[in-house]
């Protein structure tokens, strides 16, 4: 018999019109991919300002190549959770209209969602910084496995970088757009797996909530959007998410 929470979350999900989800790290940890700010999170071991900004990259590649060599077996290996899966089914039984991910793992669209907006970029695809060129991930780590750590431009010679957002870069614009036109239409905002800390993408809920719309929060951790949601669910994504799809099948 699902709790009271669960049940909850299952009679908003039912009895709204537009859902949409927002997922972070915290979604893909029970995928093997660490999180950020969490107990074992990536910023607990590097300095987001020695590998996390697009300056650091630009001024110092092969430390953020070495390093991100030491974490893509992760995110290559990985494979959608529970928690990615049951996102999926929701949509497919028309209950989410779309999934905002700041993940760049692509298990959302692995674990069969459709309509997936990622406003940090994703790790399928690599840009030249100076003319833009588009170059493959497989480009990008047979270079760094050969021990180029500054992957060059096959056409213009400028340094290569993955298609993800570091701090100091604009959001993709189509992304970021869309992101912000689902806050501002939906009914009920579902958050699973995010500290809501980074902007722009931590002001979604604000705008759901200054329409007097619903949200929802699925996380280990309180947010600073917690006193503000109709539910914080405490715990895994992974366990909590299947439990919310089987008690909607229920109603
Ligand atoms: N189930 C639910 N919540 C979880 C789980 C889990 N299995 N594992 C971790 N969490 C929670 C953590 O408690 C934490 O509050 O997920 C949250 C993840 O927060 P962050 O690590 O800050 O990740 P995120 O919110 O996605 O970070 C946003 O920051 O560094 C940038 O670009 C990076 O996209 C990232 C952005």
């Amino acid at each position: 018999m699902p709790n009271e929470e669960i049940l909850g979350v299952a009679k908003l999900i039912n009895e709204s019109k537009r859902v949409v989800v927002l997922t972070g790290a915290g979604i893909s940890v029970e995928s093997g991919i660490p999180d950020f700010r969490g107990p074992d999170g990536l910023w607990k071991r590097f300095s987001p300002d020695k590998v996390g900004t697009i300056t650091s990259f630009l001024s110092n590649p092969e430390d953020w190549w070495k390093i991100a060599q030491e974490i893509a077996p992760v995110f290559f290996n990985a494979e959608p959770n529970p928690g990615h899966i049951a996102i999926a089914e929701l949509e497919k039984m028309g209950k989410v209209e779309a999934i905002i991910t700041q993940n760049i793992d692509g298990l959302h669209q692995k674990a069969g969602s459709k309509n997936v907006i990622e406003v940090h970029g994703n790790v399928r695809n690599a840009s030249c910084i100076q003319c833009k060129k588009k170059h493959s991930i497989e480009y990008v780590v047979s270079e760094v496995g050969k021990g180029n750590f500054t992957p060059q431009c096959t056409e213009c010679d400028g340094i290569v970088k993955i298609d993800v957002v570091m701090f100091g870069e604009m959001l993709p614009e189509e992304a970021i757009s869309e992101a912000y036109r689902l806050a501002q239409e939906c009914d009920l905002l579902i958050v699973v797996g995010s500290s809501l800390v980074v902007y722009p993408v931590a002001a979604l809920p604000g705008m759901v909530l200054n329409r007097g719309a619903k949200t929802v929060i699925i996380n280990e951790e309180k947010t600073g959007y917690t006193k503000y949601a109709d539910y914080h669910i405490y715990g895994k994504a992974g366990k909590i998410l299947p439990q919310v799809v089987e008690a909607l099948k229920e109603i």
